[in-house]
């Protein structure tokens, strides 16, 4: 029999993405802890009525956004069963939606916090615009209610500036197309993450893994980019 130390860590990311930003940040964080040899298990929460992006018009944009707001949950599909099984590590990732974690998180927390959480470590991934701070404040507070050890956060917030940033990312969600627009273009390249914060997330994955294999604490790997550290 092998000893313990040398059996795969095994890591769970659970994960919600409306508009590909978390997903495409998730996967590089998965391909960075699985060059590091750890055995990954990936659960992307499914609401029961699905959403779309883009939302495609101003007023149910803006209707998203207060629902949201409200911290309205979006109920979401049963776990598969690997979510049940043990992990030396949970990542929750998702985006933030009006200052809060976004409706199918909110549900997770509700129906399988606990279950899931109690006394296991885990890892926040924030995918935002900019404005992260309230929703990992009241993240960090639910999963403490859980029992959850929360090791650390990895923040994410789209690079480009204000208030291009703010205008592009509602354009985009209503529907137009922001990047392409004659002067808005100019200043607003592309909506969402760069290329270079894929490599982030990757290069994470890959000092997670290593922490794990070393049983060396994740909270020195917690780090916030991109250029909108907002205060809300
Ligand atoms: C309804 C709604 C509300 C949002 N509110 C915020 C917000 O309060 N702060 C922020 O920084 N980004 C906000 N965003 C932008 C998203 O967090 C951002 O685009 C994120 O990268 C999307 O990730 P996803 O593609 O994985 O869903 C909001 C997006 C939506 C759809």
């Amino acid at each position: 029999m092998q000893p313990a130390d040398s059996q795969p860590k095994k890591v769970l990311i659970l994960y919600y993405s409306l508009s590909a930003q978390t997903s495409g940040l998730v996967h590089r964080l998965g391909a960075g802890l699985e060059a590091q040899g750890v055995q990954l298990a990936c659960e992307r929460l499914q609401p029961l009525v699905p959403r779309h992006f883009p939302i495609g018009t101003v007023p149910a944009t803006l209707f998203l956004m207060f629902v949201t707001f409200l911290r309205t949950r979006m109920p979401i599909q049963p776990l598969s069963p690997i979510c049940g099984e043990h992990y030396d590590l949970i990542v929750l990732a998702g985006p933030t939606w009006s200052y809060n974690p976004s409706g199918p998180v909110l549900s997770l927390l509700d129906r399988d916090g606990v279950r899931l959480f109690a006394g296991q470590q885990v890892l926040p991934l924030i995918s935002c615009r900019g404005y992260w701070r309230m929703h990992w404040l009241s993240l960090r507070w639910q999963l403490a209610r859980c029992g959850a050890m929360v090791v650390g956060r990895m923040i994410f917030a789209h690079p480009s500036k204000e208030p291009w940033r703010t205008i592009g990312v509602f354009l985009k969600l209503a529907g137009r197309v922001p990047e392409r627009g004659r002067w808005l273009g100019r200043h607003y390249p592309r909506y969402g993450h760069s290329r270079e914060q894929q490599d982030q997330a990757f290069t994470c994955g890959q000092a997670i893994g290593q922490a794990l294999k070393r049983g060396s604490s994740l909270a020195d790997l917690s780090f916030v980019a991109g250029p909108g550290q907002g205060s809300a």
